[in-house]
């Protein structure tokens, strides 16, 4: 029996309402194209609020030295060499703009005396580059997208989780939905659909992502047949909340780090000042003083003239440092460390970080002004996804786009923080203008009744099981699972394993029954998303196994260098052929010659800088 439906046509359908997702629909909208946005949560309800401390972009405003190349650098660097880097290249010299356009719209950054954009430190930043509002930038973009978007006429279609694509031939035409709210179907056909759908941080018992989180776009393109890069990499932040356990995982911006938070083990030793690898040696503080030092003149708003606090190392480092400290029996009483930033005071706190000051104040019982959180590592992103042709936002199916976190090839093998709002507003707008650009050239696309009939089907078919496990339970213990086996530090025998238990997930995922309503039906969803998880999860996994080295968000005990002469050329590259995923590695491709230039020009100036400061390499 066929089910009905309702059927719509667009120019360009972007699935997905955070940052990347907005920015790439207001583009198409303005270049004339007919836009939808799908979501399947609410509009502001978006990961990108999770960017909390800041947009990094070489504004120059709190350090002229700054500039495209040394943000350049400074991501090349903290990817560990393994970002693309034309990505790269673009997002470094395009970043400014994109925020001063995010001004104009009317974002309300916070200003330096002078009336210009203030800028923070982050880690791996070599200068303050990071544009903010307190401790909600994310939330400020967002907000400014949203009202922009409105004027240019986007319709838009809440609480709609897209399941499949539409394809004729090689080429991706448009989408199935159903709606959460009453379980009704709808098919969209579109001349380009942009996926701006976040991450999948959600397959991790302890992240910072809400229930979103479930790689939808990530699972959308491997069924289309897409490739996915680097799926291994994963970001565990170094501060999440760790207490009580209803709030753990909860996130604790960098911001506080970068306005001088300090990070202590449970002997009360600032213990980052013993993890800072050779690569970043020469650019950290050595001591304490020096340390403090740097806080004094960042707080005087003098330019920082010494070296940076360990704690600003970047997040795999100081992520890694934290989990060590705990596992050697020196973590704080729930599982954490200790980071205080009560030395600048109520008034700075409450200025620079209100957000946080409320967060542990009511979740937490705790007065950030007065004493120290307990933090601990939390998944918070995912630095591989699809991958994309890096000017166009193009994945390898044509037709299809992706922008954002789904995305794959700014981070490499880690991300720095603020590097991602940056992201969503750069590649956003190029998927947006790309998307469009090929819409007007093409026929509007008719709907393959079959293909929506196969769709309706699959997504039918847990209400029509009668009996079985309850979702829930399946969900929650495959997020422990990966939390165990698939977490922060990996080893072969323990990835094999978790390998073995997604089979099983899988064979649970599909006999299990969430009763038979359509509406308003939460446990209906979850056995839908568990589809995607267990997908995603054997990505990230396998790539996780055939990585047999550590680097950035990837460390695995059994292989604990860089292995600079293979794994430092290759990536991982995973698709779908049958039903079965598949991985290979692929060379990367050497950088061009007037970008190594750049590195070189680069590192030298932070050479001579260390070297005017008496320290290090
Ligand atoms: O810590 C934070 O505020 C997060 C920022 C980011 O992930 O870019």
């Amino acid at each position: 029996m066929s089910e009905n439906y309702t059927s719509y046509e667009y120019d360009v359908v972007v699935i997905g309402a955070g940052g990347a997702g907005l920015r790439a629909a207001i583009e198409a909208a303005r270049s004339g194209a007919k836009t939808a946005i799908i979501t399947k949560s609410l509009l502001g309800k978006a990961h990108t609020v999770m960017a909390e401390g800041g947009c990094a972009a070489a504004l120059q405003n709190a350090d002229p030295r700054d500039g495209w190349k040394v943000h350049f650098h400074d991501t090349m660097k903290g990817s560990k060499w393994l970002a693309n880097w034309r990505m790269a290249e673009f997002h470094a010299k395009e970043a400014p703009d994109r925020v001063r356009e995010l001004e104009q719209w009317g974002a309300v950054f916070d200003r330096t005396p002078k009336n210009v954009i203030n800028q923070r430190n982050f880690g791996g930043h070599t200068f303050p580059r990071l544009a903010h509002v307190g401790d909600a930038t994310g939330l400020e973009i967002i907000r400014t997208l949203q009202e922009r978007g409105i004027h240019e006429g986007i319709d838009m279609f809440t609480e709609y989780t897209v399941r499949s694509l539409l394809k004729e031939g090689d080429r991706v035409t448009g989408c199935v939905a159903y709606t959460r709210v009453d379980g009704d179907f709808h098919a969209f056909s579109a001349k380009s659909v942009v996926l701006a759908t976040g991450g999948i941080t959600r397959c991790w018992s302890v992240c910072s992502g809400s229930w979103e989180y479930t790689g939808d776009g990530h699972a959308l393109a491997l069924w289309a047949g897409a490739e996915l890069r680097d799926m291994e990499f994963v970001q565990f932040h170094p501060t999440g909340m760790v207490w009580p356990p209803s709030v753990r995982g909860i996130l604790v911006t960098e911001g506080v780090r970068g306005e001088g938070g300090r990070l202590t083990n449970s002997e009360g030793n600032r213990f980052m000042f013993d993890y800072v690898p050779e690569m970043f040696q020469g650019d950290h503080a050595e001591t304490e003083e020096e340390s403090d030092q740097w806080v004094e003149e960042v707080v005087s708003g003098k330019l920082a003239t010494v070296r940076r606090p360990p704690e600003l190392l970047t997040r795999d480092v100081v992520a890694k440092a934290i989990n060590s400290e705990v596992k050697a029996g020196r973590g704080s009483p729930h599982g954490g460390a200790f980071l205080d930033i009560s030395h600048r005071g109520e008034a700075a706190i409450l200025a620079k970080l209100p957000s946080m000051h409320h967060q542990f104040k009511e979740l937490a019982g705790v007065d950030i002004a007065k004493e120290p959180m307990e933090v601990g590592p939390t998944a918070h992103y995912v630095m591989g996804g699809v991958r994309v042709d890096a000017e166009t936002q193009e994945t390898t199916v044509p037709g299809l786009y992706a922008c954002g976190e789904v995305a794959s090839g700014l981070h490499g093998a880690n991300r720095l923080g603020g590097n991602s709002l940056s992201d969503l507003i750069v590649f956003g707008k190029r998927a947006g203008e790309h998307a469009s650009k090929r819409a007007t050239d093409l026929a509007q696309p008719s709907i393959d009744d079959g293909q929506v009939q196969a769709a309706i089907k699959e997504m039918l078919a847990p209400l029509e099981r009668g009996d079985g496990e309850n979702p829930g339970l399946i969900y929650d213990e495959m997020r422990d699972m990966m939390q165990e086996k698939v977490g922060i530090i990996r080893v072969k025998g323990e990835l094999e394993s978790a390998l073995e238990d997604l089979n099983d997930f899988s064979n649970r995922e599909q006999n299990c029954f969430p009763g038979t309503s359509r509406k308003y039906n939460s446990g209906w969803h979850q056995a839908l998303d568990l589809k995607n998880m267990v997908d995603i999860s054997r990505v990230a996994t396998m790539a996780a196994l055939a990585r047999e080295e550590s680097r950035g968000g990837h460390t695995r005990d059994d292989f604990p260098g860089h292995e600079e002469e293979f794994w430092g050329k290759n990536l991982n590259i995973c698709w779908m052929e049958d039903g079965e995923i598949k991985i290979r590695q692929e060379e990367i491709e050497e950088m061009r010659d007037d970008l190594q230039d750049a590195i070189k020009e680069v590192k030298t100036m932070i050479a001579e800088r260390a070297a005017q400061q008496g320290g290090g390499n």
